[in-house]
């Protein structure tokens, strides 16, 4: 037998066999690659206007910059990207759905069990839609926005007092989730 035509059989009988997971394995792939490619380029912005004007200064680049580069993205990929936490600072933009309120809760138990945060991630088909969402853990430069009031400049606290009254997005540590990019796209 011809050797192409082994690999053609081959494949056509694997596509048959798999067609569900190959097609969300591929699905996954994708919504990581989207998920993760917003975070360094928000950390990126955060640390240039940060050397520039404080970290008071640049609390407009996590508030306006964060979903101006999720809109960018958007309009690039198809996929609707967002950040949402259990304790929010923007409950507006920030307060998670039921699915998303299901994977952080379940993050928290994991990462609190030993996980590593940086690794958690959930993507699954819902309603029609692929859904992910990838854990953001709390690093040393979110301390000085979401950590403890000893930790918190206290013109990082005026500016915040002053934007966010209902700012539940503090007393972080270190490891822990600050919350999730979550990301969807309809099939
Ligand atoms: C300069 C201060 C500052 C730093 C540093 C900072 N953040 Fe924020 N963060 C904010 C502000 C302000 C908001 C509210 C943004 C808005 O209005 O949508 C916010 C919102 C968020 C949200 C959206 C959910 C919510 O609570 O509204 C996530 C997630 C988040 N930050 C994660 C992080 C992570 C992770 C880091 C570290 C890599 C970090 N932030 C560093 C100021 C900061």
């Amino acid at each position: 037998m011809n050797k192409s035509f082994v690999a053609v059989v081959a494949i056509v009988m694997l596509n048959i066999a798999v067609p569900a997971s190959a097609e969300e394995d591929a699905r996954l792939a994708e919504a990581r690659k989207v998920a993760t490619s917003l975070p360094p380029k928000l950390v990126g912005a955060l640390q240039e206007e940060i050397k520039k004007s404080g970290f008071d200064g640049a609390i407009p680049v996590c508030r306006d910059m964060a979903p101006k580069m999720a809109g960018e993205l958007a309009q690039q990929t198809g996929w609707k990207i967002k950040r949402v936490s259990l304790k929010t600072r923007n409950e507006t933009r920030a307060t998670p759905d039921a699915w998303e309120k299901v994977a952080l809760e379940d993050f928290d138990k994991r990462a609190a069990a030993g996980e590593s945060p940086a690794q958690l991630e959930k993507g699954e088909v819902v309603n029609n839609e692929y859904r992910y969402v990838k854990a953001l853990p709390v690093q040393q430069l979110c301390l000085n926005c979401h950590g403890t009031p000893d930790n918190t400049a206290d013109a990082v606290k005026q500016v915040l007092a002053e934007h966010y009254p209902n700012d539940r997005a503090t007393g972080y540590s270190l490891g822990q989730i600050r919350g999730v990019i979550s990301v969807r796209k309809p099939l």
